[in-house]
């Protein structure tokens, strides 16, 4: 939890366009939002979203995970660069590397990541072209803690669009983008906010929020609403 006060020092992992990582940007940017993006950090030194960051003044690395023999070194290192900027939260925006066990556990119920699925469906890859061939009629978005099980801990907040009969990956995936973003800032805000917490059985809290759904309506992207305690 951030200490109340305190700015909420995040550092963000990307490995390509990095849409989602310029989502939480804008959102720490935003003056009534009390987080800084401290870093942004990418295991491709091609990824375009470092180009981007840069742009806007936040500091960028490169670990490259090709410059290690193990992933157990890579990981170290990757954990030492992270350590550097005190981070409160380390995000996990399009990172696409499966982290060790000691990774996940140094930075134990302070790595969030977004899966492009209704979690606990589709965990892995290619998780649009998944859902086309299941024929599912909603396809979604999950903001988890990380836990040592690929694409599975704690959820903090899930949404859903529906699936045309016409759609192709692009279509599903594009459509599914705009309530990643929308759902990230929000986890971006409640972090801030100092309101999330985990209990004892490993389930989230987030305080004063009635729901942590989205949809993807006509109308756009709807929030939860609030309700305060
Ligand atoms: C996003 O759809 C994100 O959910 C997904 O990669 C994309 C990255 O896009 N992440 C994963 O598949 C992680 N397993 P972005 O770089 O534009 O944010």
């Amino acid at each position: 939890m951030t200490p109340k006060n305190d700015a909420c020092r995040l550092v963000v992992l990307i490995s390509g366009r990095g849409s989602n990582m310029q989502a939480i940007v804008k959102t720490a940017q935003d003056t009534g939002v009390n987080a800084r993006v401290c870093a942004v950090i990418s295991n491709k030194p091609d990824a375009a979203g470092l180009v981007w960051a840069h742009e806007q003044g936040v500091d960028t690395r490169v670990v490259s995970h090709r410059d290690y023999p193990s992933r157990e070194a890579f990981d170290a290192d990757l954990a030492r660069a992270i350590d550097a900027y005190e981070p409160h939260y380390v995000l996990l925006a399009g990172f696409m590397r499966v982290l060790t066990p000691a990774f996940v556990e140094h930075f134990n119920g302070r790595l969030i990541n977004i899966h492009p699925s209704l979690l606990p469906a589709f965990p892995g890859l290619h998780t649009h072209q998944q859902a086309l061939a299941l024929g599912v009629q909603w396809h979604g978005c999950t903001v988890h803690f990380v836990t040592p099980v690929l694409d599975h801990g704690p959820i903090l907040a899930q949404g859903i669009v529906p699936v045309m009969a016409s759609d192709t990956i692009n279509d599903l995936s594009d459509r599914l983008l705009s309530v990643e973003h929308a759902m990230y800032e929000r986890v971006v805000r409640w972090l801030a906010e100092g309101r999330v917490t985990l209990d004892a059985l490993q389930r989230v809290h987030v305080q004063g929020v009635a729901t942590r759904s989205f949809v993807l309506t006509s109308q756009g992207v709807q929030s939860p609403e609030f309700c305060h305690e």
